[in-house]
């Protein structure tokens, strides 16, 4: 890996206006400005069927794979739907695996449209770890997604640099785990 690793972020929902598309953008530009080539991969240009376990290389499924494997560090981004992870980030991360994911970085982001995002962080943590990368200890969930997101904009300051931090933390930890002596958070 060079000076410059490759981060990109996944984001668990379809929607044009997707918040939470919104805030991995936010992360992924702070993960570009402190070195990192970026990437989002828009799951829309995917074409994923529901996982079916005799057919682990449906549709997109190989581009899904390479596109992930290429990343030294991801950034997972959910709205949370019913306490847990959207069945759209489930079914992208049921077609990796270890190949894909062992030992980088993962930073954290969901959206609520209620008070508690703490669920679903905890639940896609929980995920990485069976996927043997490294779940960030920092991460971001955003609640309230109606007064902390405005027209397109994370408009919250304390929400804004808690996603830049994780966007250069990532970048960091990337650094690290390819050997880089790096000053970590
Ligand atoms: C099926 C479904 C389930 C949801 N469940 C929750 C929930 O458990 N808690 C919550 O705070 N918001 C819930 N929401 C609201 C979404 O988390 C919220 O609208 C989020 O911002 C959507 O993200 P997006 O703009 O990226 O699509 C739910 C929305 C949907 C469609």
């Amino acid at each position: 890996m060079t000076a410059h690793p490759r981060v990109v972020g996944v984001c668990g929902s379809l929607r044009e206006n997707s918040s939470t598309r919104i805030v991995l953008e936010h992360a992924l530009t702070a993960a570009k400005a402190a070195g990192a080539e970026t990437a989002l991969l828009d799951l829309r240009e995917y074409d994923l069927p529901l996982y079916d376990g005799d057919d682990k290389d449906a549709g997109d499924a190989p581009a899904l794979r390479a596109d992930v494997r290429e990343a030294d560090g991801l950034l997972l981004g959910t709205p949370i739907y019913h306490g847990s992870v959207s069945s759209t980030l489930k079914t992208a991360l049921d077609y990796c695996g270890s190949d894909e994911f062992e030992e980088k970085p993962v930073g954290l982001v969901t959206v609520a449209g209620g008070r508690f995002p703490t669920p679903s962080l905890l639940h896609l943590r929980t995920i990485c770890v069976w996927l043997r990368a490294h779940p960030l200890s920092h991460q971001v969930g955003i609640p309230n997604v109606s007064s902390t997101i405005e027209h397109g904009e994370l408009v919250d300051e304390k929400a804004r640099e808690r996603t830049e931090t994780l966007g250069e933390t990532v970048v960091e930890h990337a650094r690290l785990f390819a050997g880089e002596t790096v000053c970590v958070r």
